[in-house]
């Protein structure tokens, strides 16, 4: 069989490929490939953009963990890397209310600044981040995501590094999770059912 062919056979099965989380299905969206290479192209931009800056890129837990890890390990020369949590006022629902920041570092004043999320989608989330870790006066902010519903977006804010614009449907993999479960899926699943 010719690389091609299979390759066609691989594409297919991955496309096929269906898992079942607690009641719910879903199926091969985007493929672990397809997140790496995306990866490897923003990893480009941001060498560039913060060559000799000594940025400090803060990853958002949980969900951004898989990605901040990757994008990170792309990057040249002097950098950090931190983590925070964000912790809202009501269970799962994205439009809750953002409550408050955990383990944001005070010392961030005149340093270079790249929030890394998993996935926007309504942007309070993002909008939030922005705002608080504006105040920490530092040299500048920029926010880097995966993924981007454009549709779910309510508010006038656009990240300036997006891995893939994605329609409003909920999805898992690669770091995010329904219900706490589907992180370590290498792949990222949409809901069919
Ligand atoms: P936002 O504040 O509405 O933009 O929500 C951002 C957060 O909601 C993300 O960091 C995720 O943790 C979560 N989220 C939004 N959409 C999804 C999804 O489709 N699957 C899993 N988590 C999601
Ligand atoms: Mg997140």
């Amino acid at each position: 069989m010719t690389m091609n062919a299979l390759k066609i056979i691989r594409t297919f099965a991955l496309r096929m490929s269906t898992v079942k989380i607690k009641d719910k299905e879903f199926s091969t969206f985007i493929s672990a490939e397809k997140i790496q290479a995306r990866i490897a192209e923003l990893a480009l931009e941001l060498n560039n953009d913060y060559q000799d800056k000594n940025p400090v890129f803060i990853g958002v837990l949980n969900g951004a963990f898989l990605f901040t890890a990757d994008l990170f390990r792309c990057m040249k020369g002097d950098c950090e890397v931190s983590f925070i949590r964000v912790a809202s006022y009501t269970g799962t629902q994205s439009s809750g209310a953002v409550k408050e920041v955990m383990g944001l570092s005070s010392d961030l004043k005149g340093r270079h600044l790249v929030l890394i999320e998993d996935i926007v989608d309504t942007g309070h989330t993002a909008v939030y981040l922005m705002e608080t870790v504006k105040k920490l006066e530092p040299a500048s902010v920029r926010f880097a995501t995966l993924l981007l519903k454009p549709e779910a977006l309510q508010h006038d804010f656009r990240p300036d590094y997006i891995g893939f614009e994605i329609p409003n449907d909920f999805i898992v993999g690669y770091g995010l999770d329904y219900d706490g479960l589907g992180r370590n899926l290498n792949d990222i699943y949409t809901l069919i059912a």
